[in-house]
């Protein structure tokens, strides 16, 4: 076979997005554009599958088309005549790897024993991976690929959560950042009983699938050394880095990983995926460099937001105030390993209750394991809550924004402990304002235009603010550049912009003049960017590193023969316009430039930072961010289409480090949300224990068309407590309301209640 003809390799840009205009000094606050824009918009920049090496091989993997049994043969001959093919992997023909669960666990593994590629004969989902063909190109590979038969012996399956719920357990353990639902408070059951007015709904969410525009993919480029670089599209180059060295014994300098630009990735990529270490097992097999992409139907074969089942009862008093909360869930996980998103932990913590009762069990399937996708638990469980609430404003009588009010949390009733900021009443208000929602008439089906019915709804959202712990490195030279490092990811969510922006501020730098390296696992240790933790982590992280590298110039600065700045503390100094100055009298002043050029080293000024959060003052908050979702939608009965023409978006989520591309990702979660409730959903097949629309065309999602207007503010808030920037970190925050929002609206507009995401036609026509 001849490979397909292919335009030659493009330049290699410089792969380092930098600042290219603007010689004034920026603030953190300011909206400045993405600085890789200009690398991405014109193909410069290379993503995962794009490296390119001189004895490049190409891997396709072969899935499993059976849940769960195991191989009795592989029929691999026809493959192999394939003209190009160079070898073909699977558990009877690979290299060693080690044994142990322990060497396979990633950085964030939940717990349980994790899924080994062409470990055994087993086969535990279908989907899995069974075997690598290897070839010249990826078209033979993929041809090849094909060809392979298997034999399988067949064992029952399971892989529906509904008919399974009888299954449920506790989980084994849960992960950090996920605490078990905390222990009742009150007696919820007698309030239940008791209260005037009670509220008593089910949800039945499926699976949901990650679809980046970026698809898996890792290219291994061995060193005559054999050295393996790792272009790796992941959200923690060094938790690849870590995984690759385990499984394969390989030192750790052995191996580098990394990942300059990911397109998209929302959870996809906290958890190295098969590809990476199939790839690597490709190349210490072959002697060469290696390239594994999944295919789009790929992606929906190594995890996914679990089936979800929920039960939310809610009770309140003839005035509206909570008397009791109980919300119950049940999800799915794989036999392999308890994966765990709680759903239900928010519900207590939202609204100001004495009773509430929370529970949270797992089923384990035939299904890969379960992932974090944006705004993990929060999708299905604060999705349920704000529906519940809804309902129950109906049944009281109340304005749904009037019930959140009237049982606003100033302190966490759960957990007794007050929030480190929240600023969720100037969402509610603000939000109201720029929406009009004072005008709402109250009463269902009561705004009509032509066919279609509208509907106002409205949603409260929450996400956890974390913030981990992080190096970071800052380097200026004697000509007055600064670069920062840490190994961070900009997994297209501004990582490079904002990290460049909060150190040019810190140094009162040009931003033209700082340069912020990230995605490589040799630079300064950084989490996973998971979490909307990256600016709260990383940015302390750089503005530590900036703070330390004042000092240190200061303290050079005032070595030098008749320094200006004799006698001055780090707090009478400020680094501004290129000088380090006294604040009081800015003549006093001398250039960082020549600082670092008076140096015995000559060259350059060097400082390394430790970010470690501050748990014992943390622990004494509540650190959450906050929003106030609003939407409108039009409903066509006779078709049972859904638009969802207008939304604001109000978001308290601490100092806005930078409005545009914070702006970008509550946009982003906005569609996703918009999404979720009107398009997503895998849908699984339980005979053949296989997710049936695994590509595109069949798993939907929204197109610009059924995108309309999408208006966003962010309220004033600063939170010390959470980071030293006072930002708490945005992303998820923006995707958790959007669904409830849109199920309050549908309830508005037709007078009916839909519980289970998407609210597809069928459903909005059902009798
Ligand atoms: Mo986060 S689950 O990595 O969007």
């Amino acid at each position: 076979m001849n490979t397909v003809p292919r335009p030659a390799p493009r330049p290699e840009a410089s792969q380092q997005p930098q600042a290219d205009t603007g010689s004034g000094t920026v603030a953190v606050g300011d909206a400045l554009p993405r600085i890789d824009g200009r690398l991405k918009v014109t193909g410069q920049a290379r993503y995962a599958a794009e490296h390119p090496a001189p004895d490049l091989c190409h891997g396709v993997v072969v899935s499993s088309a059976i849940a769960r049994g195991r191989i009795t043969a592989m029929h691999l001959d026809e493959a192999r005549a394939v003209p190009g093919v160079i070898d073909i992997l699977w558990h009877g023909h690979r290299p060693r790897t080690r044994r142990l669960d322990l060497f396979y666990k990633d950085m964030i593994a939940p717990g349980g024993s994790p899924y080994k590629p062409l470990y055994s004969d087993g086969i535990v989902y279908s989907g899995q991976p069974i075997a690598l063909v290897l070839a010249d190109s990826f078209e033979a590979a993929r041809c090849a690929a094909a060809l392979v038969r298997v034999d399988y012996e067949r064992e029952a399956h399971e892989t529906g959560l509904d008919s399974n719920l009888p299954q449920a357990r506790k989980p084994t353990g849960f992960k950090a950042g996920f605490s078990k639902p905390p222990k009742p408070t009150g007696d919820a059951p007698a309030a239940f009983a008791a209260a005037a007015h009670t509220v008593d709904l089910d949800f039945h969410s499926g699976a949901e699938h990650h679809n980046p525009m970026e698809m898996h993919a890792s290219t291994v480029i061995r060193g005559p050394d054999g050295h393996l670089t790792i272009h790796d599209k992941t959200q923690g180059s060094q938790n690849s880095r870590w995984q690759v060295s385990h499984v394969f014994g390989l030192s750790s300098d052995k191996v580098t990983v990394k990942n300059a630009f990911v397109g998209g990735a929302f959870g996809s990529g906290l958890r190295p995926q098969y590809n990476l270490l199939l790839a690597v097992m490709a190349s210490l097999h072959l002697g060469r460099s290696v390239r594994v992409v999944l295919t789009r139907q790929q992606m929906f074969t190594f995890g996914h937001r679990p089936q979800t089942w929920q039960r939310v009862r809610l009770a309140a008093d003839a005035r509206g105030r909570l008397q009791a909360v109980m919300h119950d869930a049940i999800a799915a996980t794989s036999r392999l390993e308890d994966y765990v998103e709680v759903v239900v932990n928010w519900s207590g913590q939202l609204y100001r209750c004495d009773n509430v009762q929370l529970g949270y069990k797992l089923v384990p399937l035939d299904h890969a394991t379960p992932m974090d996708m944006r705004a993990p638990g929060a999708a299905h469980g604060v999705f349920a809550l704000e529906v519940a609430m809804d309902e129950l404003a109906c049944q009281v009588g109340m304005d749904p924004l009037a019930l959140r009010v009237a049982n606003y949390a100033e302190r966490d009733a759960a957990k007794d402990l007050p929030y480190s900021s929240k600023e969720l009443h100037a969402c509610y208000t603000q939000g109201a304002e720029r929406f009009g929602w004072s005008a709402r008439n109250p009463e269902p089906r009561s705004m009509r235009e032509g066919r279609e019915l509208i509907g106002w709804g409205m949603a409260t959202g929450t996400w956890d603010a974390l913030q981990m712990f992080a190096r970071a490195r800052a380097v200026l030279d004697a000509q007055g550049h600064l670069v920062v490092e840490s190994a961070a990811s900009d997994i297209g969510t501004g990582t490079y912009t904002v990290m460049a922006q909060i150190a040019a501020a810190a140094m009162g730098l040009p931003l033209a003049h700082v340069t912020f390296r990230l995605g490589d696992s040799t630079l300064p240790v950084a989490p996973v960017e998971g979490g909307s933790s990256h600016v709260t982590t990383v940015g302390s992280a750089v503005e530590g590193a900036c703070e330390k590298l004042q000092k240190a110039l200061l303290k050079r600065a005032q070595g030098l023969a008749g320094s200006p700045l004799r006698g001055l503390k780090f707090a009478d100094v400020e680094c501004t316009g290129g000088v380090l100055r006294s604040r009081r009298e800015p003549g006093r002043a001398v250039g960082l430039a020549d600082i670092v050029a008076a140096g015995g080293d000559g060259q350059q000024l060097e400082v390394k930072y430790l970010l470690l959060p501050n748990i014992l003052k943390q622990k004494k908050y509540v650190r959450a961010t906050h929003s106030a979702v609003f939407c409108e939608v039009r409903v066509d009965e006779e078709l049972g289409t859904v638009r969802v023409t207008r939304v604001v978006s109000a978001v308290a989520a601490g100092r806005i480090v930078n409005p545009l591309t914070a702006r970008s990702q509550i946009i982003g979660g906005v569609v996703w949300g918009i999404s979720q409730a009107l398009h997503e959903e895998t849908l699984n097949d339980e005979a053949q224990g296989r997710f049936m629309n695994h590509n595109l065309s069949e798993y939907h999602v929204p197109v610009n068309a059924d995108i309309h207007d999408i208006d966003v503010l962010f309220v004033a808030e600063d939170d010390r407590i959470v980071s030293r920037l006072g930002a708490k970190g945005v992303g998820e925050i923006g995707s958790v309301a959007v669904a409830a929002a849109v199920s309050n609206a549908i309830r508005h507009a037709t007078g009916r209640r839909l519980c289970d995401k998407p609210f597809t036609p069928d459903k909005v026509m059902a009798p």
